[in-house]
């Protein structure tokens, strides 16, 4: 891989399937497991999120990520979505505008993401794309308060859904129960989201905002991972797992103010 210098405040990580990751600095953590930031993704979003499949089924798919990063959520959907024929919307978001900045700047080869251009649209700030029948738009700012500015703006639902924040510990108010519900609110009724963490108190948070559960892939040294959907029964092992559990789901009073006006 030719990588470009890292963005300010982040550091390049080798990971072992031969792809790159990024450590940021302000969060003190890497975007991706180091077992391989390429390979992860396409286990987690790619497969867990069932994209291939809902490509075959549906003309339109509209997929959120959480958690922009360093872009290999989007590039690994550009990947799997080639010779989709139906139309598709790939919605992420991101709080670091440098970040941003510093991949539109590094894709000025790229056929479609050199189209990449910034709209500021009453207050908000979104890099977007539109080409042919994909439509890119990466929210600036903290997904509380963009997601749904942005939602009400465009009233869309997904089919999709990568929840890719950092760890719990790290970033903990994109895991709660709060956050579940607003995505919950805005998706369809066969949603699936997929995530790499297997946290209990994630799993609580879901589980409190109305999302059914299974178990995920597992990837590199974590056993486990959290598939979420809306309909169906939660697998009952995970169920009983989260009874013995003390550990309490996140909250974010904070967004439900926020929600509220
Ligand atoms: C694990 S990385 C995402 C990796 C990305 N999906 C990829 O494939 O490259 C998590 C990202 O979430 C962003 N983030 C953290 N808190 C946020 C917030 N409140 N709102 C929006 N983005 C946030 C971080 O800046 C970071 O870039």
């Amino acid at each position: 891989m030719n990588k470009p210098l890292a963005p300010e405040n982040h550091q390049w990580v080798p990971t072992e399937d031969g792809s790159y990751t990024l450590f940021s600095e302000a969060f003190q953590e890497a975007c991706h497991s180091t077992t391989g930031a390429k390979e992860e993704t396409q286990l987690h979003y790619i497969k867990g999120c069932q994209i291939k499949e809902k490509s075959l089924k549906n003309s339109e798919l509209n997929i959120l990520e959480v958690g922009f990063g360093l872009g290999i959520g989007l590039m690994e959907t550009l990947t799997a979505l080639n010779d989709f024929s139906g139309s598709w919307k790939f919605v992420s978001l991101e709080i670091d505008e440098k970040l941003l900045q510093w991949f539109k700047e590094t894709h000025q080869d790229h056929p479609l993401l050199k189209h990449l251009e910034w709209n500021e649209n009453n207050d908000q700030k979104i890099l977007s794309c539109s080409w042919d029948k994909i439509t890119i738009d990466i929210l600036c700012g903290d997904a509380r308060k963009t997601l749904p500015f942005y939602i009400q703006k465009n009233p869309i639902h997904w089919d999709a859904i990568y929840q890719d924040a950092f760890s719990p510990k790290k970033n903990p108010i994109l895991w709660t129960k709060e956050w579940f519900k607003l995505l919950k609110n805005s998706s369809k009724l066969d949603v699936i989201l997929s995530t790499y963490s297997a946290s209990s108190s994630i799993r609580k948070s879901l589980v409190e905002a109305g999302w059914i559960l299974s178990k995920g892939d597992k990837f590199g040294p974590k056993r486990t991972s959290t598939r979420a959907k809306l309909v169906g029964e939660s697998d009952p092992d995970i169920l009983l797992q989260l009874s013995r559990s003390p550990v309490n789901a996140l909250t974010d009073d904070n967004l439900s103010e926020l929600l509220r006006k």
